[in-house]
């Protein structure tokens, strides 16, 4: 069967059909799923229930793979079980430990690990388990959001760089071994321009990471709080976004240099069970 692209019709996001991702893709396969995720930056493939080997085999497809993020300080542990590239996303709790990260709060807007100096460039995520409702994931469009920028904002933010916090994890723990950020001057993380170019696109997008404990470099503390409020409420209107309403074996695999996304959060009393995995990047210029 062809290989098909389906566009979601909102500001990103296509369908891809007609691929078995169990199965190793040829380069010409792979060249074809490279190029759709460049001009949609996420890619839906439904039905698609992978192994942890076969999520390897296919995100190395995209470059070699990142360690899984530090959670919470809860989770301390919890990870063992894993393959140390892959990262569970889960609210489960097996014998008093929780055997997964984010549990089932709401994850707020963010770019995934964004607060290391070369964060990675993609993330595949494979739903194993999932709630009735609820736990929905929304990204947004970057390259949209900096093309629509006010020309004062996009003047404030030309040659700026932003601290992106490692303290917390998207849903506001602290990460194991960090202490709790006082002043938002002070937060641990990595520095980026908040302007990156796509190294294969070249096409120009706005980089903020999140934004709890951001910090624009070299501003007064109200100043940037004020900036970084504004750019928010720009970059997260509905017309830069679409969300996706998971079922079972869906798998998705979303571009961190020009997306951000988010995830709802569902009733704990259900289960929710994804495996992600990160591949690698380079430092955003
Ligand atoms: C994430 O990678 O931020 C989690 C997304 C999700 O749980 O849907």
């Amino acid at each position: 069967m062809a290989m098909e692209v389906i566009p979601t019709g909102a500001a990103l996001g296509a369908d891809v059909r007609g691929v078995d991702l169990t199965q190793p893709l040829s380069a010409e396969e792979f060249d074809a799923v490279e190029q759709a995720w460049l001009d949609h930056s996420v890619l839906l493939f439904r039905d698609q229930r992978l192994s942890d080997d076969e999520l390897i085999r296919f995100s190395q497809h995209f470059g070699a793979l990142d360690i899984a993020p530090a959670s919470a300080t809860d989770m301390a542990g919890a990870q063992e079980k894993s393959r140390s590239e892959i990262w569970i996303i889960s609210n489960v709790i097996e014998n008093g430990k929780p055997i997964g990260a984010l549990g089932d709060k709401e994850a707020e807007w963010h770019t995934d690990m964004s607060y290391v100096d070369e964060p990675p460039m993609a993330s595949v995520l494979n739903a194993r388990e999932i709630p009735r409702t609820g736990g929905d994931t929304s990204f947004g469009n970057m390259y949209k959001a900096f093309e629509t920028l006010p020309d004062g904002l996009r003047r404030e933010i030309e040659n700026r760089v932003c601290n992106h916090d490692s303290s917390t994890t998207s849903v506001g723990e602290l990460r194991a071994g960090a202490g709790e950020v006082v002043d938002v001057r002070e937060a641990p993380g990595a520095k980026h321009p908040m302007i990156r170019t796509h190294p294969a696109t070249g096409g120009k997008a706005l980089y903020l990471g999140r934004r709890l404990n951001g910090y624009v470099q070299g501003m007064e503390l109200d100043a940037s709080e004020a900036l970084l409020d504004a750019l928010w409420a720009h970059c997260t209107k509905p017309e830069f976004t679409w969300t996706h309403q998971w079922r079972v074996g869906d798998l998705l695999v979303w571009d961190n240099r020009c997306t951000i996304h988010r995830r709802d959060s569902f009733n704990g009393a259900e289960r929710r069970v994804m495996h992600r995995t990160q591949i690698k990047g380079d430092r955003p210029v």
